[in-house]
């Protein structure tokens, strides 16, 4: 596979520029979401751009980068960059996937399959929520040969978990991401202000209602009757989140699926080293953008101990705050293989749709490539790590 080249993304916009062309959505990350804000309805908005509590964390995500800012090397005769990065054991073309994000029917109509057809097209590994809007199915249909990996929220109901894993193993995922921090949802006042949960529509359950566990535990069918549908949302209630789980059901996904299980929503050093006495292939340091619980560390600011606590045993994955280039480099420079991309391919997909995800993820990679380059570093591999006594 040739590899991946975002070198080019600057010189064609401003070719066209020549012409009279400007970038059809806008090229940073606060007027992509102060244009996204005037597009959404504002329930999907405040689903999208809210945090926990006071908000204090998701606004750390981002501020804490600056403590670890770059220092650029000059004349090391970077002629090639190299964006490819090791995830898993496998190379992958460079050092980014889109993180798992919930309803994403709220925001656009194509919701799932436009961010499987985007990130097919650049290369870039999706992981799909549990709390998608389509089906794992048919997003495995919608781009089939894509690499993507599928987020398990692990219900109370074991069956039911099961089913989701071995789903999601015969539909040609190639992970299972067990998010560890949302077996209860954190305190969202913009959400609670507007009284609005999607999941109690009916939204965003959509791995549930065609699950045949799931539809097992139904009196009828959720599509026969509206009263139907909303004994199916109170099944969902009832079995969301599981407070009882340990990191002895983690290794005992083994018994459900072949595949590598990465758990995301690691802070703590030792919750790394737990989760690779469990068996894991990987950990996704994470606070779930701020989401869950409010004063709780920066993301960004946890890494660098837990990259020290994995070492080469697992790959390390990061997210929560990426916004920019830089942030990935810095990400990396503190241990990170690849990161993972939120709220900014979610506005992106409000304002464009498939080509709106295409837009900030392809100029986000170009944003990379040059921050890699004039900093000094020949390739993502490089980069990894480098900042770490
Ligand atoms: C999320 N996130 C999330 N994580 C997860 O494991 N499963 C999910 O269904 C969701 N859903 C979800 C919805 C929305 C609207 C947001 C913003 C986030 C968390 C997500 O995977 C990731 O950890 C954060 O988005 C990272 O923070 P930033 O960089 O987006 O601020």
């Amino acid at each position: 596979m040739a590899k991946a080249s975002f070198s080019g993304v600057a010189n064609e916009i401003y070719f066209r520029g020549l012409a009279g062309e400007r970038p059809p959505l806008p090229m940073g990350y606060a007027a992509l979401e102060a244009a996204a804000r005037d597009r959404m309805t504002p329930e999907a908005f405040a689903y999208v751009a809210g945090g926990a509590g006071d908000e204090h964390t998701m606004r750390a995500n981002v501020d804490a980068f600056a403590a670890h800012a770059i220092v650029p090397r000059m004349l090391r005769e970077i002629v090639e960059r190299d964006l490819e990065t090791d995830v898993l054991g496998k190379p992958m073309p460079t050092p980014v996937l889109t993180a798992p994000i919930g309803v994403l029917s709220i925001v656009h109509d194509d919701a799932e399959v436009a961010v499987a057809r985007a990130t097919a097209k650049l290369g870039i590994t999706s992981v799909l929520s549990t709390a998608a809007s389509t089906p794992m199915e048919t997003v495995a249909a919608a781009a089939p040969d894509a690499a993507r990996y599928f987020q398990l929220y692990w219900p109370k109901d074991r069956e039911l978990a099961e089913s989701f894993v071995r789903r999601a193993t015969a539909a040609g995922f190639g992970a299972i991401v067990v998010t560890l921090d949302t077996w209860s949802l954190g305190w969202r006042p913009r959400d609670l202000a507007l009284g609005h949960l999607p999941f109690l529509k009916g939204l965003g359950i959509a791995n549930y209602l065609s699950d045949p566990v799931f539809r097992s535990r139904l009196k009828s069918p959720p599509e026969s009757s509206p009263e139907a549908m909303t004994a199916a949302v109170f099944t969902w209630a009832g079995t969301f989140g599981n407070a009882s789980l340990t990191w002895a059901d983690v290794a005992r996904l083994r018994e459900w699926t072949p595949l590598p299980i990465i758990v995301k929503g690691v802070c703590h050093p030792d919750d790394a080293r737990a989760a690779l006495d469990a068996g894991c292939a990987g950990v996704i340091v994470s606070n779930h953008g701020g989401r869950q619980v409010d004063r709780a560390r920066a993301a960004i600011a946890c890494l660098p101990a837990v990259a020290r606590a994995v070492g080469d045993r697992a790959t390390v994955l990061f997210d929560s705050g990426i916004r920019c280039g830089g942030d990935i480099l810095v990400a990396l420079t503190l241990g990170a293989q690849a990161v993972l991309v939120g709220r900014p391919f979610v506005y992106g997909l409000a304002l464009g749709g498939q080509s709106g995800v295409e837009h900030v993820l392809r100029n986000l990679l170009a944003d990379f490539d040059a921050s890699l380059a004039l900093a000094g570093y020949r390739s993502a591999r490089e980069a990894r790590g480098s900042a770490l006594a």
